[in-house]
């Protein structure tokens, strides 16, 4: 792993020095941006702090409470992007969620992309799970080693979305592919405009080996940090116009976002060969008819 490693590393400074040399939209409202200017607090506005400088963001969990925060825009396609340094220590039981979401709750109609960060005992691996839903309808899960400790430092984790595919990065790593099909469906969210979010809570009666690891209290707060949101995407403005995907205006939309590059692709096999720990699309068990969606290969 460690040749694996140091090739991927060369790849992420590439990226990286493409990225920086990009033009990134105005909507992240540049390096310096306030949170306020992007987000509001969703609850329990006091578990929420952030640096002296205001860059660098805090929720907290504790007995009593958890905390989140959302976009106040929403978007329909684009590049979406923020650093998080996870909850160290024992954090068995607590979530970390990252999502996207059309709705500021749990709707019955509701579409949604999440990433999920479940913690664990201290040195045991953190797991990351993606999901999606689309109208109400999730049960998508996937579950991924990292190859590093998420919460010794900053690492990113982005989502790409547009009419063709959902890929969901972790630092520029491609980890999961959801691709259309091109035709009305009901398994690819596309036709509503999303949120996004970011809370942390107690979820030890599921999250950690199933809910066998309890948090303990004796170890809150539980702290998990924010920074860098950058959202190269679409703003929605009521009522519609604007975002739709055929433009192929961004880059996020042209051809070259429809399906992964070369090299993405090795990065991607590579995550597939070593990291998966679960996907819905082999548990024949829960799904003894192979989900629709299941049949679109990833590398198309
Ligand atoms: C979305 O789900 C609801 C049930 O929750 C259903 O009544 C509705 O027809 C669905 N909409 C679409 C577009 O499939
Ligand atoms: C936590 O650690 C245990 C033991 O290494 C592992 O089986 C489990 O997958 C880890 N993560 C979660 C979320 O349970």
């Amino acid at each position: 792993m460690g040749k694996r490693v140091s090739r991927m590393h060369i790849l992420l400074l590439i990226a990286a020095l493409i990225a920086s040399s990009g033009s990134l939209s105005e909507a992240a409202a540049g390096p310096k941006a306030s949170f306020e200017d992007n987000f509001d607090i969703m609850w329990s506005e006091n578990h929420f702090t952030t640096s002296e400088d205001g860059q660098i963001w805090f929720l907290s969990l504790d007995k009593e409470t958890g905390c989140g925060f959302q976009t106040k825009q929403r978007y329909r396609f684009g590049w979406f992007s923020m650093k998080l340094k996870l909850v160290g220590g024992d954090s068995a039981g607590v979530v970390t969620a990252y999502y996207m979401c059309t709705e500021n709750g749990a709707g019955p109609e509701r579409d949604e992309l999440d990433f999920e960060f479940l913690g664990n005992r201290t040195g045991e691996p953190y797991l990351i799970q993606t999901n999606v839903y689309k109208n109400g309808t999730g049960g998508r899960e996937m579950r991924h080693m990292l190859w590093f400790d998420p919460t010794e430092d900053f690492h990113t984790y982005s989502v790409l979305w547009n009419n063709h595919q959902i890929v969901f990065f972790v630092d520029k790593v491609p980890v999961r592919v959801y691709k259309n099909n091109g035709e009305a469906n009901n398994f690819f969210p596309s036709e509503k405009p999303m949120y996004l979010f970011s809370s942390i809570w107690n979820a030890d009666d599921w999250a950690t080996r199933g809910g066998l690891e309890k948090t303990d209290w004796k170890k809150a707060p539980f702290v998990s940090s924010y920074k860098d949101f950058n959202v190269d995407a679409c703003q929605w403005e009521d009522p519609y116009p604007a975002c739709v995907s055929t433009t192929t205006k961004n880059w996020w939309d042209q051809y070259g976002a429809w399906h992964l590059s070369e090299s993405q692709k090795l990065d991607y096999a590579w995550v597939q060969r070593n990291l998966v720990i679960y996907d819905y699309c082999k548990d024949t068990e829960r799904y003894p008819t192979l989900p629709w969606e299941c049949s679109l290969s990833p590398w198309d």
